[in-house]
């Protein structure tokens, strides 16, 4: 199994949005396990038809597996969540193993981590094979890079194993029409370049409308809805090359 984690502190940058997507999308060929470990639930909402019978906080409880309901699988956020946010952090070495107990019931793992460096994300940076990164096009984007990237070292280092690949920041929710967030997105792509994911989700209409229908973009129609399908697979066709998940 290869475990992907979405993260990124600052919040609505279109991680909950890709994560989705990217469940839709992997499930088309792998057994795919999503994880909303963000108490918001948003992703537990959209993905609600594909629910399994675990809840993501049992997996920092005590080791557990998640039995498949399918090729798309989701362990639903809740609450509860909140209770491993303690100064005990055992939690996060039990996560970690609780995905490792899976390797073999899932091809991928896709885990949506709520807009703060806590213990729920230090779980999925443990636990994560590779990591990518959305962003927003906005004067701040640059300043939660380097915290990003920190904890990404950080924990590596702290639990003494090799850091998981950098996919990348992926400019989410750009509004090409705004001639600011293009003058941005230059100056990002000049200080950021080597760390930009190549391609990147513009602001559209569809990717919100995929959230509250619980349907990907790919399941709508109009012309806006394919343009956005087109747009959104070729950043996940991508990532699933990246991971090596083959086929
Ligand atoms: N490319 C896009 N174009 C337009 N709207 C988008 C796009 N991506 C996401 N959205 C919408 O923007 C809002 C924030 O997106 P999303 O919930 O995915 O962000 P998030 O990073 O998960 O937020 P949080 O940090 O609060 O969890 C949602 O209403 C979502 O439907
Ligand atoms: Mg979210």
């Amino acid at each position: 199994m290869k475990t992907l984690a979405v993260m990124n502190e600052k919040g609505g940058v279109g991680k909950t949005s890709l994560v989705a997507h990217a469940g839709w999308y992997l499930a088309e060929r792998f057994r795919t396990l999503v994880i909303d470990l963000d108490q918001q639930a948003n992703l537990t909402a959209t993905l609600g038809a594909h629910l399994g019978r675990v809840d993501s906080v049992e997996l920092f409880v005590q080791v557990t597996r998640v039995p498949d309901v399918g090729r798309l699988t989701v362990t639903r956020s809740t609450r509860d969540l909140l209770g491993v946010e303690g100064v005990d952090r055992t939690c996060i070495a039990t996560f970690r193993d609780s995905l490792a107990a899976m390797a073999a019931d899932y091809d991928v793992c896709v885990i949506d981590t709520p807009p703060a460096l806590t213990n729920r994300t230090f779980g999925a940076l443990l636990a994560a094979d590779a990591v990518l990164a959305p962003i927003g096009i906005n004067d701040y984007s640059i300043q939660g890079v380097a915290e990003l990237l920190r904890a990404i070292k950080g924990v590596a280092r702290h639990y003494r194993r090799p850091e998981p690949l950098f996919l990348g920041l992926l400019p989410s929710i750009f509004d090409r029409k705004s001639r600011r967030e293009r003058q941005l997105f230059e100056s990002l792509a000049g200080q950021a370049g080597r760390l930009l994911f190549p391609g990147l989700l513009a602001k559209r209409d569809a990717y919100a409308r995929a959230a509250s229908d619980r349907e990907p973009v790919w399941a709508m129609t109009g012309s806006a809805a394919r343009e956005a399908s087109l747009e959104i697979r070729g950043v996940l066709a991508t990532v699933a090359v990246r991971l090596e998940l083959g086929r």
